[in-house]
């Protein structure tokens, strides 16, 4: 009797064309170790992107590859592995463990591998997060985004607009995610929750800014698949953006967002030239969806 190990994508849940053969083992032994290698890889690998402890599970449970089991002569049957379980596992150790102690045990101890930032939901603004936040949307108006600001951006302003902002996350309006490197705020992202009554279920997804110092290093994205856990923690299925970057685009799309369309003239670049902006959704999948799983 030999065992195989397939493999399903969390991302692609029940699609079965999505699925693939991973290897035959000799002994169950042998399939659990590789199949538990294919968890740990993941974890390994979103540990490197940033993503903290605490939303590792939701993150793998999101977008993991999800290995699974059987024997080929139907003798052994039920679950043999359960790779949501394991994860599980996993996540609460590293949990335990902390976060600092996960990287180096997976970064082969060398702090050249280390993520140089991570990332933080914000339930409450400080004056140090607040004042990091207005340095990363000054940076980015004065670097040429359309994010609802014209030049010259003043500190003042930038901390009135966060200063709105950290009152909507006290008052439980806005989702707060940044990314920090050691020079402090380098990203962040927002969910505006505060929606109509017949709009319970959706989010807009707001001012996804990354300091031009810490771009294309896999912030942007961390942030995206970040807002898309903390959407589900906040009970929102269905997110909503728009943009004016082309950088942003790409993004989106990697991230999986569907593109509607283009409003040509829609808004102005902060040096006053008219600018096209594109909308975007994204339906957010649960965990829960995926709870039948082997
Ligand atoms: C759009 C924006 C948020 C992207 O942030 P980012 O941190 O640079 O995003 P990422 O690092 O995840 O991806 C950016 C690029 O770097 C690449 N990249 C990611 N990690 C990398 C790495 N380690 N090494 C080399 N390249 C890398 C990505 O593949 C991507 O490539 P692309 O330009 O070909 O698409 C950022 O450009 C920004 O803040 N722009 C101004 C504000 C703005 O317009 N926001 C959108 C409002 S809706």
């Amino acid at each position: 009797m030999t065992y195989k190990v397939f493999i399903d994508d969390n991302f692609h849940y029940g699609d079965e064309t999505e699925r693939y053969p991973h290897g035959t083992f000799e002994t169950l032994d042998a399939a659990i170790a590789a199949a538990k290698a294919v968890v740990d890889d993941y974890l390994e690998n979103a540990t490197k992107q940033g993503i903290t402890p605490d939303g590792l599970l939701e993150s793998y449970l999101l977008f993991g590859e999800d290995p699974f089991i059987i024997s080929t002569d139907d003798s052994e049957s039920g679950v043999l592995f359960s790779a949501r379980d394991y994860a599980r596992l996993r996540c609460g150790q590293l949990e335990e463990q902390g976060r600092a102690h996960a990287i180096d045990h997976w970064s082969t101890n060398s702090p050249v591998n280390r993520p140089p930032w991570s990332l933080r939901r914000v339930h409450a603004v400080d004056s140090a997060t607040l004042s990091g936040l207005a340095d990363v949307l000054i940076d980015c108006v004065e670097g040429g985004a359309s994010v609802s600001f014209m030049l010259p951006l003043t500190r003042e302003r930038a901390l009135a607009f966060w200063k709105i902002v950290a009152d909507g996350v006290a008052d439980g309006e806005r989702a707060l995610l940044v990314a920090e490197d050691e020079r402090g705020v380098c990203g962040t992202v927002q969910l505006i929750l505060a929606q109509p009554e017949n709009q319970p279920h959706r989010a807009d997804l707001s001012k996804m800014l990354v300091h031009r110092r810490a771009r294309r290093h896999g912030v942007g994205s961390a942030l995206m698949r970040g807002a898309q856990a903390m959407a589900l923690e906040c009970g929102k299925t269905l997110l909503v953006l728009d943009t004016a970057s082309a950088d942003a685009e790409r993004l989106y799309e990697r991230e999986g967002w569907v593109r509607v369309g283009a409003v040509p003239g829609f808004a102005l670049l902060p040096d006053g030239r008219p600018c096209d902006t594109v909308f975007y959704y994204l339906v957010v999948r649960g965990a829960d969806s995926n709870s039948t799983s082997k």
